[in-house]
């Protein structure tokens, strides 16, 4: 354990509170001794997996019978899920889930799951009311999951083998999704029932969120999407560099698509992506006295994907850091990025929160998350989550990430993106879930 403060360690180790702790390593004993428990039960449970298109299709005429469906699915399904992780933390070695970082992220979610169990039936509006406001509470209170977990796994990084503490961080980021997606959805869900605009009998659609069914944006343009996260790259870039010559932003290709998407996870993975090579290439040409040469992104539409290419002459990506760019737990940067994270106590892992603020865009183009304006943190510091956490975003939708450095030249990214609105989606097969 290589937390800096011992002291703090000690108050973390106590913050599992130990008779909940023992009981914990209890449950790791092999039956038949062992009394069936609460969590041991809910752990037996399979999460039920739900597709961008399940979702979608739940949403699109909303009633009250489904509006309370959809309360009861997220009701039952988050302490599952919730009880799953806890038996993945369980099952780290000891000296590891002591660590104070890991073991609050512990704490809090043994509370959701206390929390939740325990909900009875929802039956009514009111019952669904009173459910959204504990929803709520618990994303909030969430917020502070991800540098945690990030510091935990740093810091435990010699206790146990870096791989395993990636797949670990990997497991535990994907759930979070999971889990915030369906309660953001059924969040969403329930705004757009209560709004003015929404007639429970009618199956037109053509209100003011025609275009978002709940969290899902129908009509997610490529091209926008890179504008748009293009033009936070350079607004934050300029806020950091007042002097900089930024480079241009080029699109080219299909620059029609369009397709179905959560865009708060589009947005995250393409504006870290942008970010990158924007900084790379400001940093490359910050003494030349000519212009630095443009970003270029190519989209390219398939009859299954969008494949999105990011290419920027900054210089690729140093070698002392190329085999570790994946990783939450390795790499030479370890202290700066422990430092770092210290100073960003709770995150959302959106892009707005990067966004400066007095930016005001219009409904109709910008979807802000439900909980995207709680957290921010300043765009220079670098966490080294960028490109793992993005991976983790890109393939929770059956999509992916990959780069190529080419050595003092630049980088190409190439995004692959599921298109989740057509017949052939595969994430309800594809979460095998071990993705849950
Ligand atoms: N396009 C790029 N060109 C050159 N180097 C890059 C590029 N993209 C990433 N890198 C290098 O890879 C490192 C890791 O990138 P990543 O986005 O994961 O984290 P970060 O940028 O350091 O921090 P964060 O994104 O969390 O603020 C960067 O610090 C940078 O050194
Ligand atoms: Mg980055």
């Amino acid at each position: 354990m290589r937390s800096s403060c011992p002291a703090r360690r000690w108050n973390g180790f106590r913050r599992v509170s130990q008779s909940r702790f023992y009981s914990s390593v209890r449950e790791q004993q092999p039956p038949p001794w062992r009394p069936a428990t609460a969590l041991d039960e809910w752990a037996e449970r399979q999460a039920r997996p739900i597709s961008l298109r399940q979702l979608t299709f739940f949403g699109r005429t909303l009633t009250e019978p489904r509006l309370i469906s959809s309360a009861n699915y997220v009701r039952t399904e988050l302490p599952t899920r919730l009880a799953h992780r806890l038996r993945d933390i369980q099952q780290l070695p000891y000296v590891v889930v002591a660590n104070p970082h890991l073991s609050l992220v512990y704490e809090l979610y043994y509370k959701a799951f206390e929390r939740f169990r325990v909900i009875p039936e929802i039956q009514s509006l009111d019952d669904n009311d009173r459910f959204c406001d504990i929803l709520r509470d618990m994303l909030r209170e969430h917020l502070v999951v991800i540098p945690n977990l990030a510091m935990g796994v740093l810091e435990c990084r010699n206790l146990v083998s870096p791989n395993e503490m990636d797949k670990f961080m990997n497991t535990l980021l994907r759930a979070r999704i999971s889990r915030r997606v369906i309660a953001e959805q059924h969040l969403a869900l329930t705004d757009t029932f209560n709004s003015p605009w929404h007639f429970q009998d009618s199956h037109d659609r053509t209100d003011l969120n025609a275009d978002f069914v709940g969290e899902v944006f129908l009509k997610c343009k490529a091209k926008q999407v890179v504008e748009r996260c293009g033009r936070v790259a350079q607004d934050l870039m300029r806020r950091t560099s007042s002097t900089a010559q930024l480079p241009e932003i080029i699109v080219q290709g299909h620059l029609d698509a369009t397709f179905p998407y959560i865009l708060s996870h589009l947005e995250y993975i393409v504006g870290e992506l942008l970010r990158n090579s924007v900084q790379a290439v400001v940093e490359k040409y910050h003494d030349s006295p000519h212009p630095p040469p443009p970003i270029e992104v190519l989209i390219c539409e398939t009859p299954q994907h969008v494949i999105m290419r990011i290419s920027d002459q900054g210089g690729g990506i140093p070698q002392e850091i190329l085999p570790y760019l994946w990783s939450f737990s390795k790499g030479p940067r370890t202290q700066t990025r422990l430092e770092n994270l210290g100073r960003v106590p709770a995150m959302a892992a959106t892009m707005q929160e990067l966004k400066v603020p007095e930016r005001k865009v219009e409904r109709d183009s910008w979807h802000e998350g439900s909980l995207d304006s709680l957290t921010s943190r300043p765009p220079n510091l670098r966490l080294g989550m960028g490109l793992p956490m993005s991976r983790v975003y890109a393939e929770y939708w059956a999509g992916s990430l990959e780069l190529h450095s080419l050595e003092g030249y630049g980088v190409d990214a190439f995004l692959q993106i599921c298109k989740l609105g057509n017949k052939n989606e595969q994430v309800t097969t594809r979460a095998a879930m071990d993705a849950v």
